[in-house]
């Protein structure tokens, strides 16, 4: 599917995705040819990017876990709201219904019985460092090897919990390899044994990991200033120039 199309059919969606990170959901969906499981769909943006990605390849079905009520920082920026109804409405206009299975439940209930293989791991539900564990070790067992870890907002200074979890889980673990960056996302593929090389790239990454937050939050904080003084677009290009360096 044409790039502008895929955006066309995510537009209208309220979600914490931008385009970058969109893309990357997709190629990796369109990759996989899998099973997807997505912990934390709130309403559906990042559903249907993946679900997308994945009908491109005539792949898997992308299981989307969410209990559909908020979290407590949720609940403070949105209120309680239930987000059942918008979700399955946004699917069913991307004309994605057809492959996504919603589980309206939390991730530990899901993964309760679970025996399905898993190509794509994506983990955007709570944020909390306590939360995101819990989702790895509940769900990491089922990713088969060769298939990709993906964590939203790994890279955000606002997300410190996310960030520790991905250190331990990921950086410090011999089942990891490839580790790489697109925005806030952070992903990984799961091997069998890291070897020394792997090791030794991967290690490469980690002081980008730790320096990261801050030259986001530079753009970030950047951003209004540079709106008003009109230079909002060439600065994102000369963004995306940096970030593509990075990764
Ligand atoms: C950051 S939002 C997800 C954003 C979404 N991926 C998007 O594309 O915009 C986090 C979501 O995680 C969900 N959530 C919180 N705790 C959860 C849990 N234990 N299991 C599954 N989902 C959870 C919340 O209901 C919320 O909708």
């Amino acid at each position: 599917m044409e790039w502008a199309e895929v955006r066309a059919r995510v537009q209208t969606i309220a979600g914490m995705i931008n385009d970058n990170e969109g893309r990357y959901l997709y190629i990796l969906a369109e990759r996989c040819g899998g099973n997807i499981v997505e912990i934390g769909s709130w309403q559906g943006m990042s559903t249907v990017y993946l679900a997308l990605g994945s009908k491109g390849r005539g792949g898997g079905r992308v299981f989307a876990i969410d209990p559909h009520q908020g979290t407590l920082d949720f609940h403070e920026a949105y209120g309680v709201e239930d987000t059942e109804p918008i979700f399955r409405e946004n699917i069913k206009r991307a004309g994605v219904d057809d492959i996504v299975t919603p589980l309206v439940m939390k991730s530990e209930e899901a993964a309760k019985g679970w025996t399905e293989p898993i190509s794509l791991l994506w983990i955007d539900g709570a944020h909390e460092y306590e939360s995101v564990t819990k989702d790895i070790l509940l769900w990491e067992p089922y990713l088969e090897e060769g298939g990709i870890i993906a964590f939203h907002d790994a890279l955000h200074s606002r997300c410190p919990g996310v960030r520790k979890a991905v250190y331990e889980y990921i950086f410090q673990s011999n089942r990891f390899s490839n580790v790489h960056f697109c925005e806030c996302i952070v992903s990984a593929t799961k091997v069998a044994r890291l070897s020394t090389q792997d090791r030794l790239v991967k290690l490469q990454k980690l002081p980008l990991f730790f320096a990261f937050p801050s030259i986001y939050s530079v753009f970030n904080f950047m951003n209004p200033i540079l709106a008003k003084v009109r230079l909002l677009a060439p600065a994102r290009v000369i963004k995306d120039k940096i970030l593509a360096l990075i990764h």
